[in-house]
């Protein structure tokens, strides 16, 4: 039997940008794979095309321009009230680009997902397509992981690894990073909401057992 709409975990997703994998884990729960409610979408630049995109999909939409307030601890604390008044089981970090405080990570831990386009732990931080390419890497990848602290550094619950090709440039290894990211979030998402993939300490758990430092890893090469 389903959950009722009242019982269904409540998700809210933090974006800056395109807002792809917003519209991918929003297409698994509208298609039912992924049995939870999006409660909002928020985003930090008025300007973020998937702020229409949400629109678009009837998805109650906010707004928190970052350029108008004094500090990041500032914006942090308003936007931590922002996300409770939409009471979420799990706040979805999808191409959110700013950097969150202590504070912002401690309230959410054990229910704050982030997507970083490496197979983390290398390429913590920007610029992860070149990096590997200059790096001379046969693979690369992204990982969804849960958030602390440490940027780019909780627990991974999940990676897809790709293919680096001789004749790849950053944009088409981007691509093809993406396309597995519109793969791996949607299903991260669903794990948690069905109360499989918790953390626990420096752990990510599937099923209550302990992943790898990898997370799960899907090869899109198989
Ligand atoms: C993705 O590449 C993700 O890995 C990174 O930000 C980008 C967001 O893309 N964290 P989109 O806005 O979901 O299309």
């Amino acid at each position: 039997m389903q959950a009722s709409e009242a019982e269904k975990p409540r998700i809210v997703i933090l974006i800056s940008g395109t807002g792809s994998n917003m519209v991918a884990i929003a297409d698994a729960v509208k298609a039912e794979e992924i049995d939870a409610e999006i409660v909002g979408v928020i985003s930090n630049r008025p300007t973020a095309e998937g702020l229409n995109k949400a629109q678009a999909m009837d998805l109650h939409t906010d707004l928190i321009d970052h350029t108008l307030y004094a500090s990041r601890d500032e914006f942090d604390h308003a936007l931590i009230r922002m996300i409770e008044d939409l009471k979420p089981d799990l706040v979805v970090l999808a191409g959110f680009m700013r950097i969150l405080t202590a504070d912002f990570t401690r309230y959410y831990e054990g229910r704050l997902l982030n997507i970083h386009p490496s197979l983390l732990p290398k390429y913590q931080g920007l610029n992860t397509h070149q990096r590997a390419l200059d790096a001379g890497d046969d693979i690369h990848g992204v990982t969804v992981h849960f958030v602390t602290e440490e940027l780019d550094g909780g627990p991974n619950a999940i990676q897809a690894i790709v293919p680096i090709l001789d004749i790849d440039n950053a944009p088409q290894l981007q691509q093809r990073v993406h396309t597995q990211e519109h793969v791996i979030y949607p299903i991260a998402v669903k794990w948690f909401c069905e109360g499989r993939l918790t953390m626990k300490g420096s752990e990510a758990l599937l099923d209550g057992k302990s992943l790898p430092t990898s997370g799960v890893q899907l090869d899109s090469r198989d």
